[in-house]
């Protein structure tokens, strides 16, 4: 079912309620309730994905049309990793031939036709343990990583930029020509320096908020398109 804004289930009439005095602090109780009633976390489940997130993939690939049958892609922040699954069904990746790797610092559980890399992505070797392991040079590199959230907003946003700084760099120095970079950002937190430098590498640069990024989340995604080579 879907509402007037498009997004799944939304119209549903059935809740569950989690009752007020069930014991959790009322901001967890309320995230609880919102979890369980969430429409996508449902159809995650139903669906076999790892994460709602998955569906944020699914709704900006089935507009833009990023992924396609045999493209090698590269996945910055990948747990629990509904976009690997995404990314590999897409590109029809194999176990004998994988063309999906995903990278994390926290640990992940085996996905059938991708490579996972247990490390962080700031590290220095991890843009050449990446390209090794995707056996070439990717045609589309996808960043869906988060600072881990401190409380302090402006800290969160500032390392979760700085995140979506360094994977735009890394894309810029390993994406084939004619390939994509989708990465997390925040409402007015691009660095106009950050868009300039990759207008100048691609030949489309927009912002994107699919409808399975909650309304009232401040994240946005940033889609270059297109890349016109080093
Ligand atoms: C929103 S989650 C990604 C969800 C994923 N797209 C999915 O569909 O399952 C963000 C991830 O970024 C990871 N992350 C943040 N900073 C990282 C870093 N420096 N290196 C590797 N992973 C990082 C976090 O551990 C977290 O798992």
């Amino acid at each position: 079912m879907k509402d007037k804004a498009g997004k799944p289930g939304a119209g549903r009439v059935l809740r569950t309620r989690i009752k007020k005095k069930s014991g959790l602090k009322e901001s967890s109780r309320r995230w609880l309730e919102r979890h369980m009633n969430d429409p996508y976390v449902q159809r995650s489940k139903a669906e076999g994905f790892r994460s709602r997130a998955a569906y944020k993939l699914i709704e900006i690939d089935d507009r833009h049309k990023l992924l396609k049958p045999g493209q090698r892609v590269i996945d910055l922040g990948a747990a629990p990793g509904g976009w690997c699954q995404v990314a590999a069904t897409r590109t029809r990746s194999t176990d004998e031939r994988p063309l999906v790797v995903g990278i994390d610092y926290l640990e992940m559980d085996p996905i059938p036709a991708v490579v996972l890399l247990k490390m962080d992505f700031l590290e220095d070797e991890a843009p050449a343990r990446l390209v090794e392991a995707l056996g070439g040079d990717p045609d589309v590199v996808l960043s869906d990583m988060a600072a881990p959230t401190t409380g302090h907003r402006r800290t969160d946003h500032l390392r979760t930029m700085h995140l979506c700084e360094v994977a735009a760099d890394f894309a810029i120095s390993v994406l084939k020509p004619g390939g994509h970079f989708l990465a997390k950002t925040f409402q007015g937190g691009t660095e106009t320096e950050l868009l300039t430098r990759l207008k100048q590498h691609f030949r489309s640069v927009s912002h994107v908020k699919p409808p399975a990024s909650r309304d009232e989340s401040v994240e946005l995604y940033l889609l270059a398109r297109d890349f016109k080579g080093r």
